[in-house]
């Protein structure tokens, strides 16, 4: 998101918000809603433009091949606008989002009997296995407790593979989940994941900007990686983290197929609103 488009609103989930789970969807809901990444092409941002994704979507498909990739979890989702364009044709395809409005809209525009969309909570729902789970630009909007939330969540689905969004460098700090923008670098602390069997630079023709949580501009003009870890590498790592065992120990995950309630009708929604001074969609 370049600085001039920046829409200046800090809308995030507050830790006062106890209902975690609606307190991320409403925050994400108006993010899609009042299009806070502001973007004329995608409502999931810049980064999600077939102009920033011109360069990752040919290296993508050359590893699906090289890998047999078959099935695939895309969590998230987002409004689907660069995974539309991939020339490769997977046995079945399942996007996730935590916006609601994300699944209808997908599911009419690019639903086939092959390619689904789903509402769900990738910080608690449960996500049924595929051949691997691509996880692109979500760990930059979690705060680190998120961040090792959603992993304690997917690792009991059984992926064979993870992609995944990787900055460098990066400071990792921690800071609120919601709109902005926080570089994560899983090759540092607080993860120490372990080299990934590929990394694809994704060449991204942008530099990425806007205040981070003290204000300050933060600039990225490397862009980002995708990389490629078998799950059981990255669950080994997390095995020696103390907040991943803490999160396992005290976070409760839902079962399959647990559904949502609306979030236009959830008080964080219109409260989150309120705070942000946007107005209710
Ligand atoms: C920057 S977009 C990236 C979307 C997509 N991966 C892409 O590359 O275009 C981040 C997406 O994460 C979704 N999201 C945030 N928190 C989520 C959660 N807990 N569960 C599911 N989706 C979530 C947002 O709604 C948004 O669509």
């Amino acid at each position: 998101m370049a600085d001039k488009e920046y829409t200046g609103v800090n809308i995030e989930v507050h830790p006062e918000q106890k209902d975690e789970r609606f307190a991320r969807e409403s925050v994400f809901s108006i993010i899609h809603d009042a299009n806070l990444w502001r973007d004329e092409e995608s409502v999931s941002g810049r980064g999600s433009s077939l102009e920033a994704t011109e360069y990752l979507r040919p290296n993508l498909v050359g590893l699906f091949r090289t890998y047999n990739i078959r099935t695939i979890a895309d969590a998230p989702c987002g409004d689907f606008n660069w995974f539309r364009e991939l020339d490769y044709r997977f046995e079945r395809y399942d996007g996730y989002d935590i916006v609601e409005a994300l699944e209808s809209k997908n599911t009419k525009v690019y639903g086939t009997k092959t390619t689904h969309f789903h509402h769900a909570d990738l910080l608690g729902d449960f996500v049924p296995p595929a051949d691997v789970l691509l996880c692109r630009d979500l760990t930059i909007h979690l705060s680190h407790e998120h961040i090792f939330t959603f992993f304690a969540n997917v690792q009991r689905s059984g992926f064979k593979y993870i992609l995944l969004s990787q900055y460098e460098p990066s400071d990792n700090k921690d800071r609120n989940t919601g709109v902005l923008f926080q570089p994560i670098d899983f090759f540092k602390e607080p993860f120490c994941f372990p080299e990934p069997l590929e990394l694809i630079d994704e060449k991204a023709p942008y530099a990425c900007a806007g205040p981070n949580q003290t204000g300050e501009k933060s600039v990225h003009p490397q862009g980002n990686s995708l990389g490629f870890w078998r799950m059981k590498d990255i669950l080994a790592a997390l095995a020696k983290n103390e907040t991943f065992q803490n999160v396992l120990a005290t976070k409760s995950f839902n079962p399959p197929a647990e559904a949502f309630r609306p979030p236009h009708t959830n008080d964080l929604y219109v409260s989150n609103c309120l705070r942000a001074n946007i107005p209710r969609q």
